[in-house]
């Protein structure tokens, strides 16, 4: 149930390429809580034209963006202010890839082009939107951006490869960007550990549905879905939350404290007899 959490609220919500994406359901949550918002993607992913039809949804523009492009990201801002006739309040940033885990590429043969890719998209990406929003001061007082992660950022996922650095370095750029945009502008930024979720960046991964079901296993509340991380999104784009920043949030369903469950003693117990 909506409650205008963001009413008078406005941002930019990246990454949303169909309807499994959690960006798309940030998107229709953060517009039924009373935000207008500017969507983007990359170009060639808008290709498909599934944004389209999210945009009517939400009556938002759709400005197009390689979040590996300075230019396109200074486009990006500075039209999303043009049309809100203002500042932003907060920017989402759901951006991943690798191309070392779509060609099922192992730990040890990552090609290391792709790798620098990999980095450059899914978290240097970051770094850029909030330096282009510093220079162009792009934020309101209060603001917030967030950016989803994965837990392999601290733990080793083997089939993960180089999206686990990836990750890190986004954690790391949330501390770092977050210190200096507090004391510039009283804005947060923030990173939440987001549960195994079935969206195409997610099922791209080979062991995907094994590592799925293990963690909804583990965890006592079970795999966060793509749902709940949209509202915890918008609870972090609230006003509720002023106060939180610089940190990694777990939302995972208690996977990430838990050493083992019930569900897993009896799986392994079968196995054993
Ligand atoms: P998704 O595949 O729906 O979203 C990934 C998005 O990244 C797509 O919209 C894609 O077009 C966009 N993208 C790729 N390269 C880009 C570029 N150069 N410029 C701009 N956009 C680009 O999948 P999902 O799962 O919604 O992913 C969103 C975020 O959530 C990613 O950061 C992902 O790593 C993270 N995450 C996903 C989990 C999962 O199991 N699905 C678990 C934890 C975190």
């Amino acid at each position: 149930m909506a409650s205008n959490l963001l009413a008078g609220k406005v941002g930019i919500i990246s990454g949303a390429l169909n309807e499994e994406s959690i960006a798309w359901k940030v998107a229709l949550k953060a517009h039924a809580e009373g935000a207008r918002i500017v969507l983007t993607n990359a170009p060639l992913a808008m290709r498909m034209g599934e944004i389209n039809k999210l945009a009517e949804q939400c009556n938002a523009p759709i400005i197009p963006a390689d979040a590996t492009s300075m230019e396109d990201l200074e486009k990006l801002f500075s039209g999303a202010q043009e049309h809100f006739g203002g500042k932003l309040d907060f920017v989402l940033h759901s951006i991943g890839m690798s191309a070392n885990i779509r060609k099922g590429k192992h730990y040890g043969e990552l090609n290391y082009e792709w790798f620098q890719k990999t980095l450059d998209v899914s978290a240097l990406s970051f770094h850029k939107m909030l330096a282009v929003a510093e220079k162009q001061d792009a934020f309101n007082e209060w603001g917030s951006a967030v950016a989803l992660s994965y837990i392999a950022a601290q733990r080793a996922f083997l089939d993960y490869t180089d999206m686990s650095q990836a990750k890190a370095v986004l954690e790391s750029i949330a501390r770092s960007y977050g210190q200096r945009l507090g004391k510039l502008k009283k804005v947060r930024v923030n990173t939440i550990s987001q549960s195994p979720t079935k969206t195409t960046a997610g099922t791209g991964i080979s062991g995907f549905d094994a590592f799925y079901e293990y963690a909804n296993r583990l965890s006592p509340l079970g795999n966060a879905p793509a749902e709940a991380c949209a509202d915890y999104c918008i609870s972090l784009f609230s006003d509720l939350t002023r106060y939180v920043t610089m940190q990694n949030l777990m939302h995972d369903g208690g996977f990430s404290t838990t050493g083992i469950s019930e569900e897993i003693v009896e799986l392994m117990s079968k196995a054993n007899s």
